[in-house]
């Protein structure tokens, strides 16, 4: 990629100088429009590696499993090199153990094993969703700016916003969901759009759960600014990850309103993760954790907080995490005609067994995983189907993680199974208002290929042996020293002597007799 170190003479490591003693990582876009301007005219004098296809081709058998040339490139044209490098050395070092499903931006999905360690997610598995390189922000210098429709504009350091004389703090277990979460189930079905900073091809893992500790973020706005104004309709969070929109460049911005800021510790301003400090490319030293939305919504290393008349002009709260009806696609698609997504909808996952697994099973299959809903609705009940959506069995009380407002419920069964051969599994989860999920993944698909909360479906190969001729099938493939697995490797020996064949067929015989 031909790319300039300087524009009309001036070094582009001057232009788009790091302002900020001891913040590395972060350059400030949105104050200047002047220098958005050249960036985006450095930009255009660029060539730029095309954006991979793959949802019409496999996924590659690879982890990372895709590379982000293209965002890597954007970065290098504006000499921010430096930014990616710095990124990849954090994801080795805070996630070493993730599926690595975009390598920059870095986007990781917890494994299936870890997703159900337990109804918290350690942070080293806590999957991630980035959307440009990862800041290092020390906690001495770092500085949160509070302004727009406040009564009394405010900076404040990390140590004042711990301070709990000055603002209560609180801790609250939530479940933060990327309404990508389970998308390659859509992708499978139909092939949606392919956003340029790539709509990342999730499968289960885009959740986890914490338990957060920080200030609700409406206690700041009333103590430190003496509250919002009447005019003030919602809350921009700006992060300082460097973000870019076909050919523009900002820092990550996106909005909630101030209705769901002044419901009391729904709106989190977190220092800290599972009783540790938030891990950098969680959003050290500061982010936002916004309880019962799409993950989107909780700003990561947020530096500043304008109160605003109307949403946040950043693209991705007016031009993403747009939900779409399947008529609208490349044809007629607008931002102004899908809906803004922000509370999530009930869903679930089966993760245990996996998909296309050989079940050999005494009539009753084990089946593990999770189920949440967003908007402050907590999980009822989780019922498993194992044929297709006709019956349903309730998983027990018992077998469900503790309720939370805003958290997931993990989940165990074991479903009675009778029948044999391909069968299809599904899991639908009822929520606190009674909501629950669309039967098929056509019944929700979405051009953005956003919030895939149809019944999550799994296929599995039923061996009962509890079926006599089962039983001893199973022995004699032993006596062998051959097993069922793998089910498509033929059985080497004959699967009936020619006497036992001869008696079966005189006794039924395959023609009629007249
Ligand atoms: N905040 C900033 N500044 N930059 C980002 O790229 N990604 C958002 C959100 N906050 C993002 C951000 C998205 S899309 C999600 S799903 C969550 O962070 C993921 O949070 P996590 O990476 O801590 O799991």
């Amino acid at each position: 990629m031909p790319s300039i170190a300087e524009y009309n003479g001036v070094p582009l490591n001057q232009l788009f100088a790091e302002e900020k003693q001891g913040w590395s990582g972060y350059v400030e876009w949105e104050n200047y429009p002047d220098k958005k301007a050249i960036a985006s005219e450095v930009l255009k004098r660029n060539k730029f590696t095309p954006i991979p296809e793959f949802q019409f081709v496999p996924l590659p058998d690879t982890n990372p499993i895709l590379i982000g040339h293209r965002w890597k490139e954007y970065h290098e044209a504006l000499g921010l090199k430096y930014i990616v490098d710095h990124s990849w050395d954090i994801v080795q070092k805070e996630k070493p153990d993730l599926i690595h499903l975009l390598d920059f931006p870095y986007n990781g999905e917890t494994r299936r094993d870890q997703l159900l360690q337990g109804k918290v997610t350690d942070n080293m598995y806590h999957f991630v969703r980035n959307h440009g390189g990862i800041p290092a922000i020390p906690d001495d210098v770092f500085e949160l700016e509070i302004g727009g429709l406040v009564n009394k504009p405010v900076k404040l350091s990390l140590k004042d916003l711990k301070d709990e004389s000055k603002f209560p703090q609180a801790e609250v277990t939530v479940t933060l969901q990327c309404s990508g979460t389970r998308r390659i189930e859509q992708i499978r079905e139909y092939p949606g759009d392919g956003d340029e900073l790539i709509n990342a091809p999730w499968g289960e893992g885009a959740i986890g759960t914490a338990v957060y500790r920080g200030v609700p973020l409406k206690k700041v706005l009333k103590h430190a600014c003496g509250g919002v104004l009447p005019v003030c309709e919602h809350l921009e969070f700006i992060g300082a990850d460097t973000y870019f929109k076909k050919g523009d460049v900002f820092n990550y911005a996106v909005s909630v309103p101030w209705r769901k800021v002044r419901a009391n510790e729904e709106v989190l301003l977190a220092w800290e993760m599972n009783g540790k400090p938030l891990p950098k490319i969680h959003g050290a030293p500061l982010r936002l954790v916004v309880t019962g939305y799409i993950g989107a919504r909780s700003c990561k290393w947020v530096y500043k907080i304008n109160a605003l008349k109307e949403p946040s002009m950043g693209p991705v709260q007016r031009q993403e995490y747009l939900y779409y009806t399947s008529q609208l696609g490349k044809q007629n698609v607008k931002y102004s005609n899908g809906f803004s997504i922000q509370n999530m909808p009930v869903s679930s996952a089966i993760i245990k067994p996996s998909d296309k697994s050989v079940i050999v099973h005494d009539g009753k299959i084990h089946l593990e995983g999770w189920s949440y809903s967003g908007g402050g609705n907590w999980v009822e009940r989780v019922e498993v189907s194992p044929d297709g959506g006709h019956v349903w069995y309730a998983v027990e009380e018992n077998d469900l993680t503790d309720k939370h407002f805003h958290a997931w419920r993990l989940w165990k069964i074991d479903l009675p199974v009778d029948a044999e051969g391909w069968l299809e599994f599904c899991v639908r989860t009822w929520d606190s208002s009674n909501n629950t999920e669309p039967t098929f993944v056509r019944s929700a698909w979405n051009w953005d290929l956003h919030v895939t909360s149809s019944c999550h479906r799994i296929k599995l190969y039923s061996v009962n042996t509890t079926r006599p001729a089962t039983k001893r099938r199973l022995e004699l493939l032993a006596a062998y020293g051959e097993g069922i697995e793998p089910l498509t490797r033929p059985f080497e020996h004959s699967l009936e002597d020619p006497e036992e064949y001869l008696e079966n067929y005189r006794k039924h015989r395959r023609e009629p007799k007249d």
